[in-house]
């Protein structure tokens, strides 16, 4: 048996991961949600997964994780073999804004502030939490869902002087995950960042999708792909998909990683994303 925790399960890509992991012979998945009454996708595709556990925590609430890893080591035996931590603070009317895009200064530290407690201290609230589970197992992988917005390379070549406070909160999870593996590396734990590309995850947005915000979502491809940068946008199967090849092939060696679903590491000179 092979036990997969994914913090972020209720829709879009850590669903994605919830419904292909599940797939897989012999495995037991973790599915972290804040709400499962309401993870109403979620809901729809593991209703009849036996091997599909459905827990509620809060990234920003440690307590609740920490309940979480109790209720998954009950299942387990007290172990765990892989973490997907891809939680993030997604909402298209706060991920979007620039800096002169608040009314205020405190309106702004506000936001940055709860933005920073999702994206970067919830990554170290789930490690933490998960780590002795993780420990106690054979396999320690730690996966975190990051993405190509945290590189400063990336951000100029793509010109995005917008989506501040999710890219320097993003930033922030990248090293907090480096950071990580330089600790564990003598455990044995393989601990990488993955950009998942650009993913069309609208479709989970609310009970029938967000056309909106999948306009905004192509414009972005279409807009990168004119700077050139190569970039379509990818369905949650096609990313995750990769994601898992990767997650499966990983060697000590890919730790401390920042790496592309693709594979590989992160390289701005070598982008193509969805290509
Ligand atoms: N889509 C892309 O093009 C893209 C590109 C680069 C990187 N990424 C990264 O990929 C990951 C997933 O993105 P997505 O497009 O799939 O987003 P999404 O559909 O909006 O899903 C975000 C997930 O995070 C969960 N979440 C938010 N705040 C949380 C909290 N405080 N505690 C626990 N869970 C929380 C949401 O749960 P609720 O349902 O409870 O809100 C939801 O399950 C993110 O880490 C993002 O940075 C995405």
């Amino acid at each position: 048996m092979t036990s997969y925790a994914i913090i972020g399960a209720s829709r879009g890509i850590g669903l994605e991961y919830v419904r292909q992991l599940a797939a897989k012979p012999g495995s037991t998945v973790f599915a972290v949600v804040r709400n499962a009454a309401k993870s109403i996708h979620l809901q729809a595709a593991t209703k009849t997964l036996k091997n599909v556990h459905v827990l509620e925590a809060d990234v920003v609430d440690y307590p609740s994780l920490q309940k979480a890893a109790k209720e998954i080591g009950e299942v387990t035996g007290g172990k765990l073999d892989c973490l997907i931590h891809n939680a993030a603070r997604m909402d298209a009317e706060y991920i979007t804004k620039g800096f002169d895009h608040y009314a205020s200064m405190d309106e702004l530290d506000a936001d940055f502030i709860t933005s920073y407690k999702i994206n970067a201290l919830g990554v170290i609230h789930s490690i933490s939490a998960f780590l002795p589970l993780l420990r106690a197992g054979p396999t320690k992988k730690i996966v975190v869902v990051s993405t190509a917005g945290a590189d400063p390379k990336f951000v100029r070549a793509a010109g995005i002087a917008d989506m501040t406070a999710y890219g320097m909160t993003k930033a922030a999870a990248l090293i907090a995950t480096t950071k990580w593996a330089i600790k564990l590396q003598n455990e044995g734990f393989i601990v990488v960042s993955v950009s998942p590309g650009l993913v069309d995850t609208t479709g989970t947005i609310g009970e029938h999708g967000d056309p909106a915000t999948q306009a905004l979502v192509l414009g972005a491809a279409e807009a990168m792909t004119q700077r050139g940068i190569p970039v379509r946008a990818e369905t949650p199967e096609e990313s995750v998909s990769a994601q898992v090849k990767l997650l499966d092939g990983l060697q000590p060696s890919d730790n401390g990683s920042f790496m592309v679903h693709s594979g590989g590491e992160f390289n701005l000179d070598q982008l193509s994303i969805g290509k």
